[in-house]
């Protein structure tokens, strides 16, 4: 348990669904967390929270919030400068922060296609190649980017969405073939249907949130034991984690019966 009582972890996308779950299970174990998204009014009842849990180890873990929009440039780097001003070495980086998107590719303009690929794409690789020569020069450090399981195959109502995903595992695949000599290891993390706000959250052809909760999501698997086992997954230094029900299957199926994945992904329900 002292892995985590000396353990920083900075988490985006902290104030609600699988981030939030994250900040609390490490929390629970007796880390620190660094919480950051765009709603501090959130982020602070999150880290709240926080402070009431009674750790396993009695750790004096601290909770601090550093507010970001993880599609500004200059926002990610604000709250770097922030960060390092906390004096505390980054041991783990959580690339969570992300915006889903309920659309036709023949209805969504460009706009909504650079919209996810800023958020989902351009922030996590951002902020990676500030905090990565932080790691390095600790000589250690954990990056993580929570894909999908639509980064590993295409899916209706989602092509740009899918795109970002598929975009991170390249960048940060790559990432982990360059650095892990230099104890720097990197985690790639698929979940499948995680009952979040994603689907309500996610982003239309005209621009605005979907407003609904798809069944996909409903039936989907909590965050906090989706939480439990990203967690458990960085802490056995995994490559890649697939995270969900039997949603996973699809995964296997894209790989070795790719006739069967092709039509089935014409006919399941996308939402
Ligand atoms: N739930 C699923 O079924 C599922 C499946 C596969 C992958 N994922 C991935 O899991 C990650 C977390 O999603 P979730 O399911 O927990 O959904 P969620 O409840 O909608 O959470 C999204 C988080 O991202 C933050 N965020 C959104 N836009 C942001 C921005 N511009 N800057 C900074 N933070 C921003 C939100 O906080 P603020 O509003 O406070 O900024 C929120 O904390 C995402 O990357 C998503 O793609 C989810």
């Amino acid at each position: 348990m002292d892995y985590y009582s000396n353990t920083t972890v900075w988490i985006t996308g902290a104030s609600s669904g699988i981030g939030e779950a994250l900040v609390l299970r490490y929390a629970q174990l007796g880390a620190s967390v660094i919480l950051s998204s765009r709603n501090i009014d959130k982020l602070n009842a999150v880290a709240e929270k926080c402070r009431n849990i009674p750790t396993v180890n009695g750790s004096a873990a601290e909770f601090f919030v550093i507010p970001v929009d993880m599609s500004s440039e200059s926002s990610i780097t604000e709250a770097w400068e922030k960060v390092k001003s906390l004096n505390r070495k980054i041991d783990i980086l959580i690339n969570n922060a992300g915006i889903s998107q309920r659309a036709l590719t023949r209805d969504a303009s460009i706009d909504i296609d650079r919209k996810v690929m800023d958020l989902n794409y351009f922030g996590p690789v951002f902020l990676t190649k500030l905090v990565l020569p932080h790691m390095l020069d600790n000589k250690k450090g954990h990056i993580v980017a929570i894909s999908s399981i639509v980064g590993k195959f295409g899916f209706p109502l989602r092509s740009a969405y899918s795109a970002s995903k598929h975009a991170l595992k390249g960048f940060f695949e790559s990432l982990d073939a360059e650095e892990y000599q230099n104890n720097i290891r990197v985690t790639l993390v698929y979940p499948g249907f995680i009952t979040t706000n994603i689907s309500v959250n996610a982003v239309t052809a005209d621009g605005t949130a979907s407003g609904e909760m798809d069944n996909n999501q409903k039936g989907g698997m909590s965050p906090e034991t989706c939480a439990k086992k990203i967690v458990r997954g960085i802490e056995k230094e995994k490559h890649e984690l697939l995270v969900g029900k039997k949603e996973l299957l699809l995964v296997h199926i894209r790989r070795f019966l790719p006739a069967l994945y092709y039509k089935m992904a014409r006919k399941v329900s996308p939402t």
